[in-house]
């Protein structure tokens, strides 16, 4: 399940907001209406806003490509600054837009047309490094999973969130792939329901069993036994594996290890902010209000009612059992072994 296409200049996007009972797929040719589809989760989590936003550029790179050098990298600068400015907790999406800033910024190319090509094809790597990075997290977050687990996962870490095949889903279908007979509980995930709409959605029409439960039964479900491990992906991972996550992950790994249950983060190396020394410095999005006192579109709360939503909490490294990543499974001391993967 591929969430975002480029076809022949044109950007195309399942509607996650829609799902599961639309499946609309919208097409894009302005870079300021792919920002505004980054912010109303049209296209949500962190490695596939990045792809998103690097396609961005490449359609204000052909929208201003007949300008000259100069106005062109003057215009260039505000398109990555609208997509910058969509979501402040992902660092994929800085890191897409700075990875895609260096090509625009290198003084040798012969004219714009060829920084043009350059854009798009640098584009077009991000997106196919993404789906081979989630699959080699797959392989070696396998590694972990045993036969007959049960695992508890939070949000939506799959190919929706992704280039396609996922992080924390990623290592399920890796786990499915070699043959593991393994079963999942999805946290439906308020206020947004990724859990619900997505990741439920995306196990059940692969055919891996799934629980749908909400988000306060996982206490329950963990001292009952019936949850071998939890695997989660995340939006910013510090320096010393504090990690950010879709909001209500931390209690999950506070629950997690009060039953002895591994937590474990599914992440490419690209969700690590290598400049952050912990998580208290990550920024959390709060979004609209109307996602808690709305339920699809109907209101759930009184009028007026002072309303909080952050997006994402932050899940202290002392929680996190290990982080599964491209290059392998890093383990506490996180500071240390981070390190080593710069
Ligand atoms: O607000 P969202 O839906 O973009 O949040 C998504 C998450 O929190 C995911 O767990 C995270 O981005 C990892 S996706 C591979």
């Amino acid at each position: 399940m591929r969430p975002i296409q480029w076809e022949n200049g044109v950007l195309k996007l399942i509607d996650q907001t829609r799902l599961p009972t639309e499946y609309i797929v919208n097409e894009y040719t302005d870079y300021k209406v792919v920002a505004q589809a980054i912010k109303d989760m049209i296209v949500r989590g962190a490695p596939a806003i990045g792809v998103t936003a690097a396609y961005g550029i490449v359609l204000g790179a052909k929208e201003f490509c007949t300008l000259s050098k100069e106005v062109f990298m003057e215009k260039m600068q505000k398109v990555c600054d609208v997509l910058r400015n969509t979501r402040p907790t992902a660092v994929n999406l800085f890191w897409a837009i700075d990875r895609m800033y260096t090509i625009l910024a290198k003084e040798n190319h012969n004219n714009i047309m060829e920084t043009v090509t350059l854009l798009e094809q640098e584009a077009n790597k991000i997106y196919d490094e993404d789906v081979d990075i989630n699959r080699a997290i797959g392989c070696y977050g396998n590694g972990l999973i045993r036969e007959n687990d049960t695992i508890l996962t939070h949000c939506n870490a799959g190919a929706l969130a992704t280039a396609d095949f996922g992080t924390a889903l990623g290592v399920i279908r890796a786990a499915k792939e070699a043959g593991k007979h393994i079963s999942v509980f999805a946290d439906e995930t308020r206020p947004f329901l990724q859990g619900a709409r997505l990741t439920a959605f995306e196990l059940h029409h692969e055919g891996i069993p799934v629980t749908l439960i909400t988000d306060n039964m996982a206490g329950h479900f963990m001292k009952q036994g019936k949850i071998n491990c939890v695997i989660v992906g995340a939006d910013r991972i510090a320096s010393n594996g504090d990690v950010a996550n879709k909001i209500g992950t931390y209690s999950v790994a506070v629950l997690a290890k009060e039953n002895n249950i591994p937590f474990y983060v599914a992440a490419p190396i690209s969700t690590i902010d290598f400049t952050l020394d912990n998580g208290v410095q990550i920024p959390i999005e709060e979004r609209n209000p109307k996602e808690v006192t709305h339920i699809a579109g109907q209101r759930i709360a009184p009028e007026g009612i002072a309303v909080a939503n952050p997006a994402f909490d932050v899940t202290p490294h002392r929680y996190v059992t290990a982080i599964m990543t491209e290059k392998g499974i890093v383990y506490p001391p996180y500071k240390a072994n981070i390190g080593k993967l710069k």
